[in-house]
């Protein structure tokens, strides 16, 4: 296992790490969850990643019981503020949602601080400067030590810098984007301006499209699948996409290696990606994606080539 500075920050992060998204709290209960972390630890993986919106909460909580089995120091945690609950000042990115979502996440997780705390999202009912005022009132203040973004443009993420430079505010240190084989756009072009000027760091979500580059949707969707529990994430275009999966998976066959872990280990060698959070509801999952260091070593630029080169028959942008 490497581990990657976040951007420019000292902070060092698995380069893969694991994150409780649909799984936690829902597929996975205490014993399994128990059973995939302890797996991730083991295996090198110091970062876990999680949310408020996670399982309303049950996400972070189930997390925090297992947390207590490690050393604090030996941990990154993350978690991330925007879907607090239902009520008028539940949810976005005020300061007042920010501090107390913050200190509810917290109380779930049984910490005293998260290592890395994103605004899950961009909200327009909100000032930037008033979020980022909050952002650094909350790193100021103990309960994180690094804040950052999910999802949000680079023109939102360029002003965040600024109005942090202008007010003398702690900026933000990564973003959270989606990036995948079939989603590249925004990371490596919208971004590359940030990398360049800010170094900020990543820590990429669903590096296998949910599921669907780990080939399991070739012959239809299996019943414990995600796509089963959550056919609101099934893509329309999933059956071109299991074309390009079919030829993917002939070539990892090559490299000695399954699907998924040649789809991971592309968003690995990816410089501006600080860490690639994987999810599995399965042991077995987690072991197939751990294989992914090992398929790194070979993405030569021949096969980056001829990976470029299936993907490109349905080119994302
Ligand atoms: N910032 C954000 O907005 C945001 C959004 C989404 C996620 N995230 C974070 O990123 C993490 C990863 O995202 P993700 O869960 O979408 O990652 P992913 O790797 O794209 O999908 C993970 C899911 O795919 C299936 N899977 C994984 N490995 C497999 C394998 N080897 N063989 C067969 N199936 C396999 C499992 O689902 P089934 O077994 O149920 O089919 C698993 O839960 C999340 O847990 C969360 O922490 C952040």
């Amino acid at each position: 296992m490497h581990y990657n500075n976040l951007g420019k920050a000292g902070l060092k992060l698995s380069e893969l790490s694991f994150g409780s998204w649909v799984t936690f709290a829902n597929q996975v209960d205490f014993t399994e969850a128990k059973k995939l972390m302890h797996l991730a630890f083991d295996h090198g993986i110091n970062f876990f990643d999680n949310a408020e919106a996670y399982a309303h909460g049950g996400a972070e909580t189930l997390m925090g019981k297992v947390l207590k089995d490690f050393r604090r120091e030996a941990l990154v945690i993350s978690t991330k503020i925007f879907w607090g609950g239902e009520g008028p000042n539940d949810k976005g990115l005020s300061r007042k949602h920010l501090i107390e979502g913050t200190k509810n996440s917290l109380k779930r997780l049984q910490l005293d601080y998260v290592d890395l705390l994103f605004c899950h999202r961009p909200d327009a009912d909100t000032p930037i400067e008033e979020t980022v005022l909050a952002m650094d009132a909350l790193v100021r203040g103990g309960q994180a030590f690094y804040w950052g973004t999910s999802e949000w443009s680079a023109i939102q993420i360029e002003s965040a810098y600024q109005i942090a430079e202008k007010l003398h505010c702690i900026p933000p240190s990564m973003e959270q984007p989606r990036y995948n084989l079939f989603y590249r756009e925004r990371l490596e072009k919208e971004y590359s301006p940030l990398f360049k000027k800010h170094q900020m760091g990543t820590t990429i979500w669903s590096p296998l499209a949910s599921g669907v580059l780990s080939g399991k949707y070739n012959q239809g969707i299996p019943k414990d699948s995600r796509f089963a529990k959550e056919p609101h994430l099934i893509p329309e275009n999933l059956n071109k996409q299991v074309e390009q999966v079919k030829e993917l998976a002939k070539l990892a066959l090559e490299l000695g290696g399954t699907v998924a872990q040649l789809a991971i280990a592309w968003c690995l060698q990816n410089p501006h990606v600080s860490s690639v959070i994987t999810g599995a509801s399965h042991i077995a999952q987690l072991m197939e994606n751990l294989g992914a260091l090992q398929v790194k070593t070979k993405l030569t630029p021949e096969v980056m080539k001829a990976i470029h080169k299936i993907m490109s028959k349905e080119a994302a942008y």
